[in-house]
């Protein structure tokens, strides 16, 4: 596994491989990698010869400056997880490497992001559009990863993938989760054991709401009922917990044929934001 640190070095290794007639998949992570990230890189394993994971922590991000400076960083556990899972080379830049001057450009989303995570960290979307064109300028893939488990970040990069007419493809897979249900999250490693023990009701709730969808319980009842059930778990604050339609995100007030509907939550575990949904097939 080759390491590189430069974004000149991105790109000469991916234009290498490309001229060598290689598929190039690319999977940007923020590092504390867990089995959600390994399955990322497994994917791109089968569909490409070169697997180029990032790993940055982006400032731009973050609209919390303690958020920022707790994110867990451990570069060293992280790059012995990979080579076993087929990655051929990390990319592990600098904040100046990425970021030679401030960016001035901003993303403006529109109604994707005036919901859900948009609306409660301004200017995360901003952030993760800067860093995901940087890398997808640098690496040119021909494909990159997302996980669902941030169907909204997912959404958000098909858009911008779409406007800007990036050529390559988007590939979605699935959340993965601890055997308990909890999605894994490089921020669970920051849970207390309490607050540990607490957090899959957030899955809980997820699924026992999908249940009502399915049923066909109007959203305002199936919310109700979320509510009052995290309500009842003194260490969960909740921030949001949204019904949408699974590709506009907008809340739904009804249930329409054929459209895909998504269940989002947000909420705070002692110190701790953890956010997870559901995509339930229209
Ligand atoms: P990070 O949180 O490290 O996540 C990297 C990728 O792993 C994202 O596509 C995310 O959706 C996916 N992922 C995280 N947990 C997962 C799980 N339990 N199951 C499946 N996939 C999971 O998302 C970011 O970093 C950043 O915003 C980034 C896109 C790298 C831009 O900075």
């Amino acid at each position: 596994m080759q390491i590189l640190t430069t974004a000149a070095g991105l790109q000469a290794y991916t234009e290498q491989a490309r001229q060598a007639g290689k598929r190039v998949g690319l999977v940007p992570t923020m590092g504390a990698l867990h089995d959600g990230h390994l399955q990322l890189v497994q994917a791109a394993r089968t569909d490409c010869d070169e697997v180029i994971v990032s790993i940055f922590v982006n400032p731009t991000q973050f609209n919390n400056a303690e958020d920022f400076r707790l994110y867990p960083r451990v570069p060293e556990a992280d790059a012995v997880l990979l080579e076993p899972v087929g990655c051929t080379a990390l990319f592990v830049p600098s904040v100046p490497e990425v970021y030679p001057q401030p960016a001035v450009l901003r993303f403006d989303f529109g109604p994707l992001e005036q919901v859900m995570e948009g609306a409660h960290r301004p200017g995360h979307f901003n952030g993760v559009a800067t860093v995901v064109s940087k890398l997808f300028h640098l690496a040119r893939p021909h494909r990159a990863y997302f996980g669902q488990k941030d169907w909204q970040q997912v959404t958000v990069i098909r858009q911008l993938v779409a406007d800007l007419s990036f050529d390559l493809e988007i590939v979605t897979c699935p959340t993965i989760r601890e055997p308990d249900g909890l999605a894994m999250s490089s921020r669970n490693r920051r849970l207390e054991p309490v607050a540990r023990a607490a957090a899959p009701l957030l899955h809980q709730v997820l699924q026992a709401a999908a249940a009502e969808v399915r049923q066909g319980v109007s959203p305002s009842e199936v919310m109700a009922t979320a509510e009052a059930a995290l309500r009842r778990e003194p260490l969960i604050t909740p921030e949001y917990f949204e019904i949408a339609d699974a590709q506009t995100l907008q809340p739904l007030v009804d249930y329409a044929a054929g459209r895909d509907v998504v269940l989002c939550i947000a909420a705070h575990l002692g110190g701790v934001r953890l956010i997870d949904n559901l995509v339930i097939a229209g």
